[in-house]
């Protein structure tokens, strides 16, 4: 897998998540786990996990499950990015060494046989994953099995903007297909037209670069926000999906819709449902 991994990089198919995320551990205190366990109990309406046994789908850099793990679910973390993978480790050794209760691996979410083996799960989480695995239907019906019966599926998936969506698909080709010394050319402009307006939103109220200080609270995940905009312009494979479109391919699969979150614009729509 990690070949295959390394060949679509290569070809300007897909984006370093890992390498992104790796940057991001550099950031990571207290605040913003904080944060990641208040995003859990917010969607999920509970106060902790104890007792549960969570699966996070596309780690990234770990950070969810470490909140998983701090609010008491037992854990087993999994990403096909092996530098995603590392990160995750990374944070196991910092905030949980030798922790029994949470297990670190790498797989894809397009590999059904590895998917088998993992069994069912009280909280799938894939948060940001499913349309970057490179075929979101596939994935988004391959997590159906990974739930067990009166068990929780938490997804985030980017909302269909239309031609917007397409824009930004070519901007994120662009990206990727350049060399890493001239990205960016890509990218500074892609994050001026993220973040000018606000940045100037700020300066005209006399609190200039407030949003972008107080990111990690305001995002409501602890991210960074010039990780994510990094992630934001280069996350490729990119697809997108009305919420109407998620809402009714988990309803047809035997799922109920908790909890949504909309993101009105660019970014994720967010889901929790519950399979009956
Ligand atoms: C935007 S990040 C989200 C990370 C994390 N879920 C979070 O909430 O912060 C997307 C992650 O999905 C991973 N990913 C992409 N395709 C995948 C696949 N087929 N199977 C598992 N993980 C995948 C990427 O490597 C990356 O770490």
């Amino acid at each position: 897998m990690s070949s295959a991994h390394a060949a679509e990089i290569a070809a300007g198919q897909r984006f370093a998540f890992g390498a992104n995320w790796a940057r991001f551990l550099d950031q990571l205190d207290t605040a913003r786990i904080q944060a990641a366990e208040d995003s859990l109990r917010r969607l999920l309406g509970v106060a902790h996990l104890q007792g549960l046994r969570m699966l996070d789908v596309g780690c990234g850099s770990g950070l969810f499950s470490l909140a998983a793990r701090r609010l008491g679910a037992r854990v087993h973390s999994f990403d096909y990015d092996l530098q995603s993978v590392a990160c995750t480790l990374e944070l196991r050794r910092r905030y949980r060494p030798d922790d029994p209760d949470w297990q670190v691996e790498s797989g894809s979410v397009l590999d059904s046989a590895y998917l088998q083996g993992l069994g069912q799960w009280d909280l799938v989480y894939a948060w940001g994953v499913l349309h970057h695995s490179g075929d979101l239907a596939r994935a988004m019906a391959n997590v159906v099995g990974l739930v067990a019966a009166d068990g929780r599926l938490f997804i985030a998936i980017y909302n269909d903007q239309g031609r917007a969506s397409r824009t930004w698909l070519r901007v994120k080709r662009a990206y990727n297909r350049l060399p890493s010394g001239l990205r960016w050319l890509v990218l500074t402009p892609a994050a001026l037209r993220l973040w000018g307006p606000t940045m100037i939103r700020d300066l005209l109220a006399g609190r200039p670069l407030h949003s972008w200080r107080h990111y990690a609270r305001t995002s409501t995940r602890g991210m960074s926000p010039w990780r994510d905009v990094v992630d934001w312009v280069g996350g490729l494979p990119f697809e997108v999906a009305t919420p109407e479109e998620v809402f009714r391919f988990y309803r047809d699969r035997g799922f109920r819709l908790e909890e949504l979150t909309t993101s009105g614009g660019l970014g994720c729509n967010e889901f929790v449902f519950r399979r009956d």
